[in-house]
């Protein structure tokens, strides 16, 4: 491939090629850098940082008792459309708390949720569920799991595919100073369910459609990942990341 950078990853002891494509070399070493001067890069973008600083865990807990129902008592939800929060990135899950009301990232059972919500009381949240422990994930099995393994270890060359690894790392716990997620042990459906809402975005830039998607992602990285992943292919990586811990 002319234009990737082949970096050597390790994994589990043994050193492997894992892909990344020279444009997202580019922008993961700027994202890097910029975080590395500020908090988060995506929190430092979109609010004071006051705010975020003084978040309580305590005063999140007391007003965690509305996300109940959906998110479960400490954030690990039981049914799988409902993502589990416990033991996300603090800055991640403020982003998205923010941009559910902002309408950056549109989804309108969140987006209710949220419109009560001043920045200090998602600051608190965020700190809150951030706090507790995300529960064990389901292992997925055979030949899907051997697919999904490949796509989030070693990316997919032939179409640009960027390892997942390369920013949500080996055990899929995320980097929060630059904004990227934890996906562990998240249910597989919730996961399918963004990977192909990312994609729809670059369908609907294609073909002028507007069916629901997402493009909260910084400089539409997701976006780029997921236009050439089929649904096989995305159905298998989801599966993988559940099993992770
Ligand atoms: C009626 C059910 C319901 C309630 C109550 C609810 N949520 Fe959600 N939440 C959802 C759904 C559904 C999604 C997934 C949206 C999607 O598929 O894009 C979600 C997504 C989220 C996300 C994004 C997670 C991610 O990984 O990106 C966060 C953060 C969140 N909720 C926090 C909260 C907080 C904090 C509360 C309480 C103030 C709350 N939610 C209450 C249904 C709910
Ligand atoms: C260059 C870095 C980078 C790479 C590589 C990458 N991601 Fe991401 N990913 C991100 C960022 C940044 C976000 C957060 C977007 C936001 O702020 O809402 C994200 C978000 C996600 C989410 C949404 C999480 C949630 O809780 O809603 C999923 C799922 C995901 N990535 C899966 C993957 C998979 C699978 C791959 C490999 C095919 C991958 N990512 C490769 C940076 C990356």
């Amino acid at each position: 491939m002319q234009n990737a950078t082949q970096i050597k990853g390790q994994t589990k002891g043994q050193t492997k090629e894992i892909f990344v494509s020279n444009n997202t070399f580019g922008k993961l070493k700027k994202m890097l850098v910029f975080s590395a001067l500020t908090l988060s890069l995506n929190v430092a973008v979109a609010v004071d940082n006051k705010v975020f600083d003084q978040a309580d865990i305590a005063r999140g807990k007391a007003k965690s008792a509305t996300c109940v129902a959906c998110h479960g008592a400490d954030g690990n939800s039981l049914a799988p459309i409902f993502p589990k929060i416990a033991g996300q990135n603090r800055s991640y899950l403020f982003k998205q708390l923010q941009e559910f009301k902002s309408g950056t990232r549109v989804e309108s059972v969140m987006g209710g949720i949220v419109a009560a919500l001043s920045d200090a009381d998602m600051a608190d949240l965020a700190a809150y569920f951030a706090a507790q422990k995300v529960s064990k994930g389901v292992l997925s099995s055979g030949k899907s799991f051997e697919l999904g393994r490949k796509i989030y270890r070693g990316g997919k060359k032939s179409t640009n595919v960027t390892a997942c690894i390369a920013c949500h790392g080996v055990h899929g716990k995320g980097l929060p100073s630059a904004g990227f997620p934890a996906l562990a042990a998240q249910h597989s459906l919730y996961i399918s369910k963004q990977l192909k809402l990312f994609r729809q975005y670059s369908l609907n830039q294609q073909t002028g459609e507007n069916k629901p998607s997402r493009n909260n992602d910084y400089e539409g990285m997701m976006i780029n990942f997921t236009k050439n992943l089929t649904n096989k292919e995305i159905d298998a990586v989801s599966a993988y990341i559940a099993g992770l811990k």
